[in-house]
């Protein structure tokens, strides 16, 4: 079954908790925080009492949080007490990836790997089993409205080779036209930001046009 992740990113922040109400309402399966460091992208977003209040605001769906910072082990129990179900973290980020997954499933949550654009899916070799999600990023991370790798759906194919049973996720320039090419790909969770929270008629009609298009 294919699952809508709207990512906060592009959400309106002056009413956060009104716009993840909307998109649990608009049938949205997860909600992703995008948490971002300064360092190991060139932008500074969310932490993990974020985290806890969009939470508190739909207490019932899982939340995402997707940890774009550098040796994200040290965040990993702030996050997982925070309310975080599933702790993402960039294969790129710790030189002790490993640990942090079994860090993760330690403080409560269900750990997922993320890969960047440059990054080769053999990095995943010897972790893949021990992860929920893995995530291939479609853009470059570290600000929404940016546009989807044309090669990705390539390089989705071959995660699901390399990782069978693990759910992929994509996440970057996920639209109407894009979502397509990443589920027939393999995909099955379509992170989107400005196309759900940044959609011009509202989150609610960006997760319909995205669930039409996915069919
Ligand atoms: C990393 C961010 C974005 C966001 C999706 O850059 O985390 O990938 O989730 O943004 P859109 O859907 O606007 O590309």
């Amino acid at each position: 079954m294919i699952q809508i992740v709207p990512s906060i990113l592009s959400a309106d922040l002056t009413r956060l908790g009104d716009q993840v109400r909307e998109a649990a309402a608009a049938g949205a399966d997860r909600i992703q925080v995008d948490v971002m460091d300064g360092h190991f992208v060139p932008n500074l977003t969310f932490g993990p009492d974020t985290v806890a209040a969009v939470k508190s605001c739909i207490p019932d769906l899982p939340v995402e949080a997707h940890l774009m910072v550098e040796r994200p082990e040290q965040f990993v129990v702030a996050f997982a007490k925070a309310g975080a179900d599933y702790i993402l973290v960039q294969v790129e980020s710790t030189y002790s990836l490993y640990r942090t997954i079994q860090a993760i499933k330690e403080a409560g949550s269900r750990p997922g790997l993320v890969l960047n654009p440059a990054t080769p899916v053999d990095s995943l070799r010897e972790v893949w089993q021990y992860v929920s999600i893995i995530n291939v990023m479609t853009v470059e991370p570290g600000f929404g409205g940016q546009r989807f790798i044309p090669a990705s759906p390539d390089k989705v194919r071959r995660v699901c080779e390399i990782a069978p049973g693990v759910e992929v996720e994509v996440d970057g320039g996920i639209d109407v036209e894009t979502a397509p090419k990443a589920v027939e790909a393999g995909a099955t969770l379509l992170v989107a930001g400005s196309s759900a929270f940044g959609h011009p008629g509202g989150v609610a009609a960006g997760i319909r046009a995205l669930r039409e298009a996915v069919g």
